[in-house]
């Protein structure tokens, strides 16, 4: 919608919020558009410099794992948009609520929160996190609602052209007396929320004996998209000794190598956590903004009553 065309109406014009269904909507279809617009442009205002991924992989996203999505609209025009992501083995789910810049302080972010409560509260859901970007809208709104603060991320970001291969091989060079890397690499099975059906999920891991006593996994867009999604899982006590920086130098060398198409690698640690996130920064990753995440608690729900 045009500047104009948002400023001919006269407020308040009736915003509808109606549950959509992305499974039924081509890759590339208008609605996928319009939805992913709205995205794009709260994360523009909200955390500048991020953007959700391109319309394919978005409109896969909001298809993995079990999700529920509403869209509001104003006059036709999409404004706002939710997602759900219902849980496989908690009771605590997770969610997003987008409304685009121009309509903002409306009601219409109000109304998307209802839905999706009303939703969580009939299939059980004692909870829904919501991750918002720290210092921006969704602090005054989550606050102001009511919901608990639970903790704080760092967003890093990695280039990885910029590091030169031949200062990992140093690292993974390092010799660890007891100690022996593996990988593995496997298909993103249906039902995972950080992964698509058909990403790559690459893990190495250090095996002291035959226990895993480190690991990381990098999700590797099936689409040959630029950005890799690290998890990071800290070593088990009593087998530091610099572990981690070993682990993670070895899968940033495999997908230097083997993923050619990734160019940057993303990553999410506790801010607390000053030691993953030394050897992250040492590796090369960057924060590039800090996420903030809120609970919901839901009314109703055997927890609350
Ligand atoms: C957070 C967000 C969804 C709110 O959408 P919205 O349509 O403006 O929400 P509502 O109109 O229902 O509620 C707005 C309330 O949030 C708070 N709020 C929102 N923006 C605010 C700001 N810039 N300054 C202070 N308070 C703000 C206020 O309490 C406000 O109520 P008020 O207008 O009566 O003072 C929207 O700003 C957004 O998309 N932000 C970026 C993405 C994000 O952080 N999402 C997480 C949501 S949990």
């Amino acid at each position: 919608m045009t500047k104009t065309a948002i400023n001919a109406r006269p407020w308040p014009t009736r915003v509808r919020v109606s549950r959509v269904e992305p499974a039924r909507e081509e890759p590339d279809g208008p609605r996928v558009r319009a939805w992913h617009a709205v995205v794009a442009a709260s994360m523009a205002q909200d955390a500048p410099g991020t953007a959700p991924a391109a319309p394919g992989r978005f409109h896969a996203d909001l298809n993995a794992g079990t999700t529920v999505v509403w869209a509001a609209t104003r006059a036709g025009q999409v404004v706002g948009l939710a997602v759900l992501r219902l849980p496989s083995t908690t009771v605590t789910g997770r969610a997003q609520v987008h409304v685009h810049p121009a309509h903002r302080r409306r009601g219409i972010g109000g109304r998307l929160v209802a839905a999706l409560t009303a939703e969580a509260r009939a299939r059980g859901l004692y909870g829904v996190i919501m991750a918002v970007p720290a210092g921006g809208t969704g602090d005054a709104f989550c606050l102001r609602r009511g919901l608990t603060r639970l903790r704080t991320l760092h967003h890093l970001l990695l280039s990885l052209r910029e590091l030169h291969p031949g200062w990992l091989d140093e690292m993974v060079a390092v010799e660890h007396p007891g100690y022996r890397l593996t990988e593995t690499a496997r298909i993103a099975p249906p039902g995972r929320q950080d992964a698509v059906p058909g990403d790559v999920l690459l893990t190495v891991a250090a095996e002291h004996g035959r226990k895993v006593v480190g690991c990381t996994e990098v999700v590797v867009p099936r689409d040959s998209g630029p950005q890799a999604t690290q998890h990071d899982r800290p070593p088990v006590d009593g087998h530091h000794l610099g572990l981690d920086l070993w682990v993670k130098a070895a899968m940033l060398r495999l997908l230097y190598d083997r993923y050619p198409q990734v160019t940057q690698v993303a990553t999410d640690n506790l801010e607390h956590d000053a030691a993953l996130l030394a050897v992250n920064r040492h590796l090369g990753f960057r924060l590039h903004h800090r996420i903030t995440e809120y609970r919901l608690d839901i009314p109703g729900s055997p927890a609350t009553n």
